[in-house]
């Protein structure tokens, strides 16, 4: 099973990975966060961690404020470093590990954390900055990331004691999944400073030893307090420090400080730390979590026909879901009906996806990964009626099909003012062109 090694607690300022970049390891100004960060780059290289739950939050780089959510996982495969205003940091992309993400979102959906969820999204400073002098990573990462991303820019927020909580659900998550990996978890952001206002530039380096003292010993006080109260000691931003609180949460009551360190450049309190001791799982709460994490979707395998678009499903099917969902924009879907063999290109579909959209194969796309709602949007772009499709998907004619409704003759989809040849909808006989219906009749 997985286990949890221990915590490593770490600021995001940007003026880390500004001073990794330029090489400042001699300046004095900057030397001491290089001195900081080694004893957390010594721990991961002797401990060897498989993965890095890196909890953290984006600055309005990747998320932005048209869906802004509280508790954003990341469950792709891949992380590239995201352009934050002038060209992304010079650093090779990071292994994702889905399989591990997927089941911590079901787990955590289990124990009532209402998540979302995000894949082929650019993770910034928030991520990287303390990243980048953790590990070394040319040509490539020693290990891989699960981002856990907070949205703490926009209130309302979730409560300390919420960030707290789903903690101690991420622990009963890590260590029920099945295989063996070694999981630390690294918390980013604060301490103490404000970044915006007339405030910009309050500090508070006593608050955040404070801050530091409490988490260790005891971070139900840290959970008991408002984010006003955070704003107060720590400066509205520092309040971002609350995501600590998830780090700790999933760590034992009685946890053993191994580094500590403090120090305050500029703007922001930069602190590192590092926290081991958690209990050894018990056996029947691992279990109990299991059957508790499968019990929401148990029996559905038993619905034939029935596919639940699951994270497994839209990990797998990414490539192929995006470019049908970009049929919501005109210059893709005129690029797909002009040319496809070159829109398909340019999307970098593979061979077999190519392959299912050419021969309109409903059935053998829902089989692939494809969720029903991308299929509407291709049948809306190519005349096809969604009641051509529902019949297809169940391997029958149209007419077949539409002798199973109530009312045989309605025939519809989610087409709009731009569709062209509707032939269904103006000819006798619900006529549709031959290639467009596809594969998958009787
Ligand atoms: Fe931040």
């Amino acid at each position: 099973m997985a286990r949890i090694i221990g915590g490593i607690a770490a600021s995001h300022t940007p003026t880390i990975g500004f001073a990794y970049d330029r090489n400042k390891r001699d300046d004095p100004v900057w030397s001491p966060i290089f001195h900081n960060f080694a004893p957390l780059a010594a721990w991961l290289a002797e401990k060897r961690p498989d993965v890095l739950v890196m909890i953290y939050n984006d600055h309005v780089s990747s998320f932005f404020f048209d869906h802004y959510s509280a508790f954003a996982l990341g469950v792709g495969p891949e992380w590239p470093v995201a352009d934050e205003g002038a060209g992304a940091r010079d650093l090779p992309p990071v292994r994702g590990h889905p399989q591990l993400a997927s089941y911590i979102g079901h787990s955590l959906m289990a124990d009532e954390f209402d998540m979302s969820f995000f894949q082929h999204r650019a993770l910034d400073h928030g991520c990287f900055s303390p990243l980048s002098v953790l590990c070394p990573h040319d040509p490539e990462w020693p290990v891989s990331i699960v981002p856990l991303q907070m949205g703490v820019l926009q209130f309302p927020i979730p409560t300390a004691r919420r960030f707290y909580k789903l903690g101690q659900a991420l622990r009963r998550a890590i260590e029920s999944y099945p295989d063996d990996l070694k999981v630390a978890i690294v918390a980013t952001g604060g301490l103490s400073h404000q970044v915006h206002g007339e405030r910009a530039g309050f500090n508070n380096p006593g608050w955040d030893e404070r801050f530091l003292d409490l988490f260790e010993r005891d971070p139900e006080q840290l959970a008991a307090m408002t984010t006003a109260e955070y704003a107060e000691l720590g400066g509205l931003e520092g309040a971002e420090v609350v995501m600590w609180l998830t780090m700790r949460g999933a760590l034992s009551a009685n946890v053993t400080c191994m580094h500590r360190s403090y120090y305050l450049p500029s703007m922001t309190g930069i602190a590192t730390a590092i926290y081991e001791g958690t209990d050894e799982p018990n056996p029947a709460i691992v279990e109990r979590q299991r059957r508790h994490v499968a019990s929401e979707l148990a029996g559905v395998e038993r619905l034939e026909g029935t596919y639940p678009f699951t994270l497994e499903r839209s990990v797998k099917a990414f490539r192929i879901n995006d470019y049908l969902h970009r049929m919501v924009e005109p210059n893709h879907r005129e690029a797909f009906l002009c040319d496809p063999e070159s829109s398909f290109e340019m999307a970098g579909l593979s061979e077999q996806e190519r392959d299912l959209i050419r021969r309109r194969d409903w059935r053998g796309m829902m089989h692939y990964g494809v969720i029903f709602f991308m299929l509407e949007k291709l049948g809306a772009v190519t005349g096809v009626s969604n009641l051509h499709i529902y019949a297809a998907m169940r391997g029958e004619t149209l007419e077949t099909f539409q002798r199973t409704r109530n009312a045989p003759g309605a025939l519809y989809s989610v087409a709009g003012k731009d569709a062209t040849h509707l032939g269904w909808d103006t000819l006798p006989g619900h006529s549709v062109r031959e290639q467009d219906v596809g594969a998958g009749r009787d």
